[in-house]
């Protein structure tokens, strides 16, 4: 396994995924780890992070000297390299010229790390890789025993290698997909110089994480909000794996949900995996509150709130309805890291909404419970991997996202009953025939070629004609997107065939809605969902 040491750089995971990508365990743990710290984890070979901080102001920002002293290959990523020169014997100065950004590296010297890897050779037979780089700082005086590995025009040393010790450092980012060769340069030192077998699997993750929750908590109890959404469900299915009915999930239904997802859920953890959940139907008291309100923002204030409330209260019964009984004393998310960024990271005023909604935020002070989060260090697609050898459905575990307000902010303007019937309806028509239709040059279901799609319920009635009979009833819009980050998105470009035979299942199968339109607006100007 590997020990990657993090000194604070925003892209510290970035590495632990690439490790895992080429099947080697790792952990993150801060720099200032004890020595014995080190030597009890017995790693095949440690990785330095990069950092905001800078080697000479900040001492306090070294790594822990058993690092030198266990015998072990280290490779150090940009402030990592820094510091490792700075503590070997050599020297890192300022830069008045700084790099961020791409740059072209030119290998030096022959090392095993480089050997062969390179995007281009120059005229002159040397290899040359294309690179991130983001520095002020850089190596001016090599330690002793080390030779130059890699320059850039303007950062000399760009990389530095002993490779007696199996000591490595480069100046640019090799975590990042910026850097075409960086996977092949991770794969290089963990396999080939660390030794590392390659044989770790997500299978083995789940056997890890099962023993880090079993530690963590012990004999207590733990309560979970589950919504049904694949970050829930995967926390949910994992911790329940660990510790079994010490976990409580609280499902509340908001009645703002798909077509069936309440009893699908259900059926899926109470059901399949017997985990205790407990449902809680505030369906009423949520279109109460939402009565008369027209206003988007409000609607998401009224429904975080709520949701909050009803949590909240359900989480209280829990710990008082066991006299005698400590009680539950965990409080469980499926907080990924992208989620651990955006908190961290600057805020739009929409995403401060989104968290406040779905991450409950406060809670778990309120409620004076120490949190869980046992998918703090996965990303998307690995949660998504991670749910499948769990058990759960494909279809579940890679669906498109669902805003947290859920048909709140699908249903323009004030929020009714009657109007989110029909909306499940026409919704769950248009997902079936996405899921059914396949595009004959992928092979994959239109489903899939999405990002996002869904039905919009539009609160104006049009004159139709059905039958004999003249109709007024109500509109629905489909949306259908593709993006990768959802910052921007294109709508999609469905075959006609698809959006014809959708229309008109929902017209015909929908009583109360004769008009069907398609949105052709992309993000921006427009945003993915309408409110
Ligand atoms: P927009 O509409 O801003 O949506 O282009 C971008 C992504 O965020 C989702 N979204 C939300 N998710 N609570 C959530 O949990 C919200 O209030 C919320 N608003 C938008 C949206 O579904 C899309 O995936």
């Amino acid at each position: 396994r590997i020990l990657i040491l993090d000194f604070g750089s925003q892209v510290t995971q970035l590495i632990a995924r690439r490790v895992r990508e080429v099947h080697v365990y790792c952990e993150i743990h801060p720099c200032d780890v004890s020595d014995d710290f080190v030597r009890d984890f017995a790693p095949k070979g440690i990785i330095l992070s990069g950092s905001h901080g800078s080697t000479y102001e900040d001492h306090e920002l070294r790594a822990p000297q058993a690092v030198w002293e266990i015998g072990v290959p280290v490779l150090g990523i940009c402030y990592g390299m820094q510091t490792m020169a700075a503590q070997l014997g050599g020297t890192v100065s300022w830069s008045d010229h700084q790099e961020f950004g791409y740059a072209e590296v030119r290998a030096r010297g022959h090392t095993r790390l480089l050997q062969g890897i390179e995007d281009f050779q120059t005229p002159e037979g040397y290899g040359m890789l294309k690179v991130w780089m983001s520095h002020g700082d850089q190596v001016t005086a090599l330690p002793p025993g080390f030779k130059l590995m890699a320059s850039t025009a303007s950062c000399p040393i760009a990389g530095m290698a002993d490779e007696e010790r199996g000591y490595y450092g480069v100046q640019f980012h090799p975590e990042v997909t910026h850097t075409l060769q960086g996977r092949a340069l991770l794969r290089r030192f963990v396999h080939e110089i660390c030794g590392c077998s390659g044989d770790w699997v997500m299978g083995d993750y789940v056997a890890e994480a099962v023993t880090r929750i079993r530690e963590q908590v012990g004999a207590e109890e733990v309560i979970l909000g589950l919504s049904g959404g694949v970050d829930s469900s995967v926390a949910a299915a994992l911790i329940h794996r660990a510790i079994g009915d010490q976990l409580t999930c609280v499902f509340v239904d908001h009645g703002l949900l798909r077509l069936n997802e309440a009893d699908m859920v259900m059926e899926m953890f109470a059901g399949k995996l017997h985990a205790k959940v407990l449902r809680v139907d505030a369906s009423e008291l949520f279109l109460r509150e939402l009565a008369g309100v027209i206003d988007p923002e409000q609607k998401r204030k009224i429904i975080g709130r709520l949701f909050v409330d009803v949590f909240k209260a359900e989480a209280e019964k829990l710990k008082a309805a066991r006299p005698g009984h400590r009680g539950v004393r965990f409080l469980a998310q499926g907080t990924i890291y992208p989620d651990v960024i955006e908190s961290g990271g600057a805020k739009s005023k929409k995403a401060v909404t989104i968290k406040s909604h779905h991450n409950v935020g406060g809670l778990p002070e309120q409620l004076g419970l120490q949190l869980l989060e046992p998918l703090r260090e996965l990303f998307k697609d690995e949660v998504r991997e991670l749910g499948v050898v769990l058990g759960l459905p494909r279809e579940m575990v890679y669906r498109h996202p669902f805003p947290g307000p859920g048909l709140g902010v699908r249903i323009l303007g004030e929020v009714k009953k009657e109007y989110a019937d029909l909306l499940r309806r026409a919704d769950a028509i248009f997902i079936e025939e996405l899921r059914a239709s396949i595009d004959p040059e992928s092979g994959e279901s239109w489903y899939d070629l999405t990002s996002q799609a869904f039905a919009v319920f539009l609160p104006v009635k049009s004159v139709g004609v059905m039958g004999d009979g003249r109709t007024y009833d109500y509109v629905v819009a489909l949306r259908a997107v593709q993006t990768s980050d959802f910052m921007t998105a294109d709508w999609a470009e469905l075959p006609y065939a698809l959006l014809k035979k959708v229309s008109s299942r929902i017209i015909n199968e929908v009583r109360g809605i004769n008009r069907v339109t398609y949105d052709v607006s992309s993000k921006p100007p427009a945003t993915i969902e309408w409110e």
